[in-house]
């Protein structure tokens, strides 16, 4: 089995974050699917180049190369923290740079962290919408959780961890049937 690239995009602004505790429970379950490679970008480190850049040419080296990223993974797992009711600002900035064909058939895991469970469709209302713009294949298990169920390291409760396991199953069936050759793949 060939080895699947995974990237995750935090929209997470502060550190220690529990949306990027959720996306690292998330590799965590695409890896006992598939061997696979994991590259982390966080909105909190990428805010200095991305946050000032109005087009993509006025991103730095760093900013480029996480574009880059992005484009080349076999999978993608977009997650952040519920902010007024959505994606934090610079998430959806950093994605607004992003080429409008970099995730075209591209297996994407949905997941937010929020302050409890009013705005638990942001994965739906919000996220599933962007990523729908980019034709990229959403899962269809979204992973929202409510920051009360963090334990200060981890998400433990047992629905939340299924629909975790749901997702990556998804997402690796996905992009492993996508490396197959044509002949195969039909
Ligand atoms: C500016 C701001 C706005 C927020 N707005 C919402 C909101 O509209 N709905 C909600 O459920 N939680 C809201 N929250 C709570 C965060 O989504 C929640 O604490 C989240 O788990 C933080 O993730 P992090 O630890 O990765 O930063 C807000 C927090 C901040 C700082």
């Amino acid at each position: 089995m060939s080895t699947l690239k995974t990237v995750v995009v935090s929209g997470n602004l502060g550190s220690p974050s529990k949306t990027l505790a959720l996306a690292g429970q998330i590799v965590e379950a695409i890896r006992r699917h598939a061997a696979t490679e994991a590259e982390i970008l966080q909105l909190a480190e990428l805010a200095p180049v991305v946050g000032p850049a109005r087009n993509p040419n006025e991103l730095g080296s760093v900013g480029k190369a996480a574009l880059t990223s992005i484009a080349a993974a076999d999978i993608l797992v977009a997650v952040t923290p519920v902010y007024k009711g959505a994606y934090t600002g610079l998430f959806k900035h950093l994605f607004d740079l992003l080429d409008p064909k970099a995730l075209n058939e591209k297996p994407v895991i949905l997941g937010a962290t929020g302050g409890g469970d009013k705005h638990a469709l942001i994965v739906e209302h919000q996220l599933r919408p962007l990523f729908g713009f980019f034709g990229a294949f959403t899962v269809p298990s979204g992973v929202y959780a409510a920051e009360q169920l963090f334990d200060g390291q981890r998400f433990a409760d047992p629905v939340l961890l299924e629909r975790i396991e749901a997702a990556a199953r998804q997402a690796v069936g996905i992009a492993l049937n996508q490396t197959l050759p044509a002949t195969q793949a039909a």
